[in-house]
């Protein structure tokens, strides 16, 4: 009987540690590592502050929800404004490791980021700015 509990409750938690594994890569990055990313790889271009000014790219405050090249007093390429995106976290996370790929004829000027980790955690950061 006891050993049957024991077993039960072993069965419990490695189901329970099953199940955290599983939502860990749903549950994505870190949104002070992706600060950071985009501190050092981002910030030249964009600013993230609510209102902040362009300096080479548009304001970024907002942006997961946010219809592409809908920010009024930027002066999007055509490209971007006809590519017809609405920026969810998946729309990033297929536009930032190669912008030129998804949006061709695209203005931003960067290569991309093409590490895994700090895509996931770029992406997290960009979520909290709202
Ligand atoms: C060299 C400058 C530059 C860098 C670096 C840069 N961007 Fe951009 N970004 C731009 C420009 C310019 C545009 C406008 C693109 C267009 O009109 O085609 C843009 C557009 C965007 C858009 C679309 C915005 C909208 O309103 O539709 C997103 C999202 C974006 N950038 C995210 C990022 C992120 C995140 C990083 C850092 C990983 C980054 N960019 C790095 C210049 C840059």
């Amino acid at each position: 009987m006891v050993r049957l509990l024991v077993r039960t409750l072993a069965c419990a938690t490695l189901g329970l540690g099953a199940l955290m594994a599983l939502a860990a890569p749903a549950a994505a990055g870190d949104a002070a590592a992706g600060k950071t990313v985009f501190a050092s790889q981002c910030a030249m271009c964009h600013t993230a502050t609510k209102g902040g000014p362009t300096i080479l790219g548009p304001n970024l405050y907002g942006i997961v929800g946010r219809k592409s090249a809908s920010l009024t007093g930027f002066a999007y390429s055509s490209a971007i404004k006809a590519s017809g995106i609405t920026w969810s976290t998946d729309q990033l996370k297929a536009y930032l490791p190669a912008p030129a790929k998804l949006v061709p004829g695209t203005k931003m000027a960067f290569a991309g980021v093409k590490n895994p980790t700090q895509l996931d955690d770029l992406v997290t950061y960009l979520a909290t700015l709202k």
